[in-house]
Formats: structure tokens, sequence, C-alpha cells
């Protein structure tokens, strides 16, 4: 852990109470003149930190910043966040900041976040919705030893870990939606997207997106998203610290990855079926220069849906845009 960081902790588990300039400084074994430099940083990235002559440091409040610090502290992984974290105040997009540095090197477990985002990016070229400090925007630099084509189980893994994590800590009834949405009461509340770098048959990196809305009012979504996107604060009523969401999925994550890796991870697809909201349902396929109508009958090993037509005729498909069309068929 870095001086900033237990900086910090010294600070929290004093949290509205002064602390003096002296203990921090002991405590870290640094010069005062250090200490102030560290309360700087900290301020800069919007903890309210007061001073006083004779008394020290005060930090109020709980607050949710999305800081590397924050995301460390008491996270369990051996690799997510333990390897470089950047946070942006605001960047184009988590995803083309994590591509510059897999490019560049980054190892894998490399974390890129944001507060806000110019250009974030959904599947097909979509827009994401960013609004500022209320949601998580998160990418992460995977360089998995698997052949490209098992990498659309990232996809479904990470859907997996995400909709687990986030039934932990809401408890709010989460479900995935084929290949990469996740519901609540049938409205969006995240999205994964995946992205593939290959060089002959390998897979040079992977880098996996997500947009989560946490602390999104009902009101602040735009018109065209009002009816089909929505937030844990809508759901449940209170808002959720983004920080301790972004590491339970973390430590999820990590464990499900670490599975597919060393042994292909045989739950993967149970585990998948019990969250997904998909299997049963009647559906119009748009892929693309065709579509699809029929009933989703389930998903083979290698993350295809199997659609079968009123006909019996079955399809296996591996993308496209699902659109529910009547209720569930058993
Ligand atoms: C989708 O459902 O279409 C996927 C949305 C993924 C959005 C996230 S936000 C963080 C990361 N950066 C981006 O530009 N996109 C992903």
């Amino acid at each position: 852990m870095g001086n900033r960081e237990t900086l910090l902790n010294l600070l929290k588990s004093n949290q509205n109470h002064w602390i003096s300039g002296e203990v921090l400084r002991q405590h870290l074994g640094i010069s005062r003149n250090a200490v102030s430099k560290h309360i700087r940083a900290l301020r800069a990235t919007g903890y309210e930190i007061q001073s006083a002559p004779r008394k020290g440091y005060l930090l109020h409040g709980v607050q949710d910043r999305i800081i590397p610090e924050e995301i460390r502290d008491g996270l369990a992984t051996s690799v997510f966040g333990q390897q470089e974290i950047l946070c942006f105040t605001e960047t184009d997009s988590t995803s083309l900041q994590a591509r510059i540095l897999a490019d560049n090197g980054a190892r894998e477990g490399t974390l890129i976040l944001a507060e806000s985002q110019t250009r974030g990016r959904g599947r097909k070229g979509r827009t994401w919705f960013t609004p500022k400090g209320q949601g998580i925007f998160l990418s992460m630099i995977l360089r998995p030893a698997i052949s490209p084509m098992d990498a659309s189980r990232l996809t479904l893994l990470t859907a997996v870990a995400l909709a687990e994590s986030l039934i932990d800590s809401t408890g709010l009834g989460i479900r995935i939606k084929w290949p990469n949405d996740i519901l609540c009461k049938g409205r969006k509340l995240a999205g994964i997207l995946t992205e593939l770098s290959t060089e002959m048959d390998a897979v040079n990196h992977v880098i996996i997106g997500l947009g989560i809305n946490v602390n999104t009012p009902k009101e602040a979504f735009p018109t065209e998203l009002k009816e089909k996107a929505t937030s844990i604060l809508s759901e449940s009523g209170i808002p959720h610290s983004r920080c301790e969401i972004t590491k339970r999925f973390l430590e999820r994550f990590e464990r499900h990855y670490t599975s597919l890796v060393s042994d292909g991870f045989p739950d993967l697809l149970d585990r998948w079926r019990s969250l997904s909201d998909t299997i049963g349902q009647r559906v119009c396929v748009e892929m693309i220069g065709k579509s699809l109508t029929g009933t989703i009958r389930d998903m083979d090993p290698n993350g295809f849906l199997i659609l079968e037509e009123e006909n019996g005729v079955r399809h296996s498909i591996l993308s496209g845009d699902l659109i529910p069309l009547t209720g569930k068929e058993s």
C-alpha cells in the first residue's frame, strides 16, 4: 500500500474527527511537507479535508470517489485492480484509452475508469450515456491464453460475474439478456462491450468495457432511454457506492476468469442459463442483412444462441439484437 492510500485510510478511520499532522507523519514515516503534499493531492481528487493549526486534518462525510486508492482499499484480487489503475475525471472513452495502453504493452489486470466520457461507446457503434459521477465506466485489459474461437465466452463470463455481483451488492432481481445486457425488471441497467485484438490464431489482448447505471436518477435519462434504461438508484431507491460495486465485480470476475483460463469454467453455461432472461422467449433476432423469428431454446458451449423457428428448424446465432415478441414459451 502506498503512502497516499495509508494516509487516506487513517483519515477515514478517524472520519469526522481531527487527526494531527504529527501523528500522520510518524505513522507514515515521512516529513510534514510530504503529508501536506498527499493531502493536496487527495483534495484535488475531490476529498473534503479540512486543516487547522494545532488540530491537524479532518475528513468530512462519506464520499464515493472513483480513484485508485478507493478501488484498491480492501480489494480481494490478485491481478485485476492490482496493476495500474487510471482514473479520469473525463476522457473520450475508457475502452479507447485501454486499447492505447494495451497496444503499448500494459499488463493484464490494468483498469481504466472515468467519471464521464465524451465518446462513450456501446455495441455496434452506438453511443453510451455517461452522466458525470453517476455511473461506473470501466475498461479492463485482459491477455488470456485462449483461442479467438473461445473469446465469446468472455462476454458470457463477464455478464455472469456482473449479474452475480450486482445481486450481492444490491439485492435487486438482475437478469442477463443475451449477449451483453444486464437488466432489472426488463430495463437495461448495465452493458458490456468486448473488443478483441488477435494475431494469427492467438488472442493478443481483450478489452472488456462495462457501463453500469448506478446513481442516475430516473429523470436524468434522455427521453429516448427513459423507457428502456434504469439504474440501481431508480430500482432500489437508495444511492450505492460505486467503488464497492466495482470491487465486488472485480473479485467475482477474477474468480470466474481464472477458472475459465485454467479449467474451462465448466459451470459457466449453467450459471448463465440460471440468470438468463432469454431462454424460452419468443424473439425476432436482427442480424446484419437478415432477421429470424422463433423461440430461444438454449445456448451452446461456444456462446451461440439456439433459436428454433416455428417449423422446428434450429439456428445457431453468434451475434444480433434480440427483440422480444410475446411472453415466454415453455
Ligand atoms: C452496450 O451495451 O452496448 C455496451 C456498453 C458499454 C459501455 C462501456 S462504458 C465504459 C467503456 N467505455 C466505452 O466507451 N464503452 C464501455
